[in-house]
C-alpha cells in the first residue's frame, strides 16, 4: 500500500498533473518539496515543504519520515538554465540526489521518473542527463516505473517556441495520422506529442502497482493507451 507519497517537480506541467491526481487519493498523504511556498494547490492530503535542493542535508532530512514512493518530475532547459551545469543541476544532478537518499533510507520505496524518448541511447547535454538518472534508478535497487514522453502538450504559461509549434501545427497532424493509420504503431507512438495528463496518468498507475524490484519503462502506447478509442481527447 502505497501511503506517504514525495512529489519533485510538482509546480510544473507534468508535476501539476501528478498533485491532481494524487488529490484525489485521500489514504494517501503528499508532500510536494517547492523552491517557493505557495506555489501548489494544497488539498486535504497535500502539504508543501520548502526545499533547498542545493542542501546535501535537506536530502536525508525529507526522507526522515515515511515515503513509500518518490515522484520525480523536475526539469528545466538549457537556455532557461543558462549554462549546462546549471542545466545539468536540474535535470541530472538533483534526481540524483533525490534516488540515493531514498535507496539509503527506505530500500523498499519506489520511484515513478518523468525521463523523456530517446533516454535509452542518451548521448548529448539532454538526453545524457536523463540516461545518468535511469541508470542511478537500476543500479539503486528500488523499484520504478520511468515515463519516456516525447514533446510535451500543456497549457504551460511560459512561451517554449518549439512545444508551441509541436502543439499547434505538428500534433494534429501526427495524431489524427496515427489514430487513422498507424493506431498500434509502437515507433509512430513512441514519438508522438502526448500531453501531460496522459503522461501522469501513466506514470502514477504503474508507480503504484510496481512490484519490489520491477522496472517498468512507460513509452509510445502506454503513454496514448488506446489512441483510436481516445480520439478528441
Ligand atoms: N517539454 C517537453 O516537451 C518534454 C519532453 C520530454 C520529456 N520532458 C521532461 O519531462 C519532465 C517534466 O517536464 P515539464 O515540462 O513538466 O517540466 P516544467 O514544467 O518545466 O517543470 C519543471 C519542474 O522543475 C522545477 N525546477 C526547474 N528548475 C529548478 C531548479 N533550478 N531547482 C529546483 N527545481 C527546479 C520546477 O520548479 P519551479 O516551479 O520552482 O521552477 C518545476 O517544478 C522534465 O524532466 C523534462 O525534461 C519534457
Amino acid at each position: 500500500m502505497v501511503r506517504q507519497v514525495v512529489v519533485a517537480g510538482g509546480t510544473g506541467e507534468v508535476g501539476r498533473q501528478l498533485l491532481a491526481l494524487l488529490a484525489a487519493c485521500p489514504d494517501s498523504s503528499i508532500r510536494a518539496l517547492v523552491r517557493r511556498p505557495g506555489s501548489v494547490a494544497i488539498s486535504a492530503n497535500i502539504t508543501e515543504v520548502p526545499f533547498d535542493y542545493e542542501d546535501a542535508a535537506a536530502y536525508l532530512t525529507v526522507f526522515q519520515s515515511p515515503c513509500d514512493l518518490l515522484l520525480i518530475a523536475l526539469g528545466t532547459t538549457r537556455a532557461k538554465a543558462g549554462s549546462d551545469e546549471a542545466f545539468l543541476r536540474v535535470d541530472r544532478d538533483y534526481p540524483l540526489r533525490l534516488i540515493s537518499a531514498l535507496a539509503a533510507t527506505h530500500p523498499k520505496g519506489r520511484v515513478g521518473l518523468v525521463s523523456s524518448v530517446g533516454a535509452d541511447r542518451g548521448k548529448g547535454l539532454y538526453l545524457g542527463a536523463k540516461a545518468a538518472v535511469e541508470a542511478e534508478l537500476t543500479a539503486s535497487g528500488l523499484a520504478h516505473a520511468i515515463a519516456r514522453p516525447s514533446f510535451l502538450r500543456s497549457e504551460r504559461s511560459e512561451f517554449r517556441p518549439l512545444e508551441v509549434l509541436v502543439d499547434r501545427l505538428i500534433s494534429p497532424v501526427w495524431l489524427a495520422l496515427g489514430r487513422g493509420l498507424f493506431p498500434r504503431s509502437p515507433g509512430w507512438w513512441r514519438w508522438a506529442p502526448v500531453h501531460v495528463r496522459e503522461v501522469a496518468t501513466a506514470l502514477l498507475e504503474a508507480s503504484l502497482a510496481l512490484e519490489p524490484g520491477q522496472r517498468r519503462i512507460l513509452e509510445g502506447v502506454d503513454l496514448h493507451p488506446g489512441p483510436v478509442a481516445r480520439w478528441g481527447r
